[in-house]
């Protein structure tokens, strides 16, 4: 046994006396069922509230308790602040523009091919692309790749007769064979302004938005190797670790004939 120093004891005392309960000792326990709950009563006795009670109000505090808190209106407001401050500190990080893939990128930059080609590819001072055309001339994106990088002037000046599907549906198309005019050179060694990783989302657009080539059907191969947000061949030109002259891609920037449909160069 600990001895209970007089004090402590008075108090247990003092209490009892006060409000007839008490939840000082366990050995009680029994107790609380013959009497009021044990623990409020004690409280209820304090002196404090009484005095809290008793005083009134200071004409400034009552004007606060009065007042209305933050409006119902206003709570809807409040409530969505954390979610605009997140939308403008987003706001103030630049946008990569390699987060958005070839497509993104293509329907951005397609302005300068929109004055010869139409908006929606349907033709005009330059050939037309949409309905299948642009498919039936270049069955391998690479020879697209490298007949937009090159254009018409240096593929005629190397002699090349061609380009695209030799065998392509209505005759193959010669350079300055559609009105007369050239196809102005895109890529960089022929004065053209755009990069390499550049030229494929243009190409991509043409291909996906404007022609009409499914990437969820026959053409979901190449849409994934080339023209997907997951292109490592777009990342890879964008980076520099590939270029349209790496063996590997068969693209070239120096003019050449296209292939066939089903037929890659070299096979
Ligand atoms: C100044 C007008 C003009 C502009 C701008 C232009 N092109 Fe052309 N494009 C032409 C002409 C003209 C031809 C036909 C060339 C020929 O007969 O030698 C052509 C042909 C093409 C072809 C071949 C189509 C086929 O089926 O034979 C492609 C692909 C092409 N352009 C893509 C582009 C892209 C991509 C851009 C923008 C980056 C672009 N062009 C900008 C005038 C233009």
């Amino acid at each position: 046994m600990t001895e209970i120093p007089e004090h402590l004891l008075k108090r247990s005392r003092d209490r009892k006396a006060a409000g007839g309960g008490s939840s000082d000792s366990g050995s009680e326990a029994s107790v609380p069922a013959t009497t009021t709950p044990a623990v409020p009563a004690p409280r209820a006795a304090a002196p404090e509230p009484v005095v809290s009670q008793a005083k009134p109000d200071p004409a400034y505090v009552a004007a606060a308790k009065k007042r209305g808190k933050i409006p119902h209106w206003a709570m809807a407001t409040l409530a969505l602040l954390p979610i605009f401050l997140f939308m403008y500190v987003r706001g103030l990080q630049p946008q990569k523009a390699e987060a958005s893939g070839p497509i993104a990128m293509g329907i951005e930059l397609y302005g300068a091919c929109a004055s010869c080609h139409g908006a929606d590819g349907g033709g005009g001072a330059g050939r037309v692309f949409k309905g299948g055309e642009s498919l039936k001339t270049f069955p391998h994106i690479e020879d697209m790749l490298n007949w937009v990088y090159a254009g018409t002037e240096a593929f005629s000046a190397a002699g090349v007769p061609t380009y695209g599907d030799p065998d392509r549906e209505g005759g193959a198309h010669a350079p300055y064979s559609y009105n007369g005019s050239p196809m102005p050179a895109q890529g960089a060694k022929y004065g053209g302004a755009l990069t390499e990783y550049e030229i494929l989302g243009v190409v991509c657009h043409i291909r996906y938005d404007l022609a009409g080539a499914d990437p969820a059907g026959d053409w979901a191969e190449e849409y994934e190797k080339w023209c997907s947000e997951e292109s490592e061949i777009f990342l890879g030109l964008e980076d520099g670790s590939l270029t349209f002259d790496s063996p590997e891609l068969e693209i070239g920037t120096d003019p050449r004939p296209g292939s066939p449909a089903g037929e890659m160069m070299g096979a």
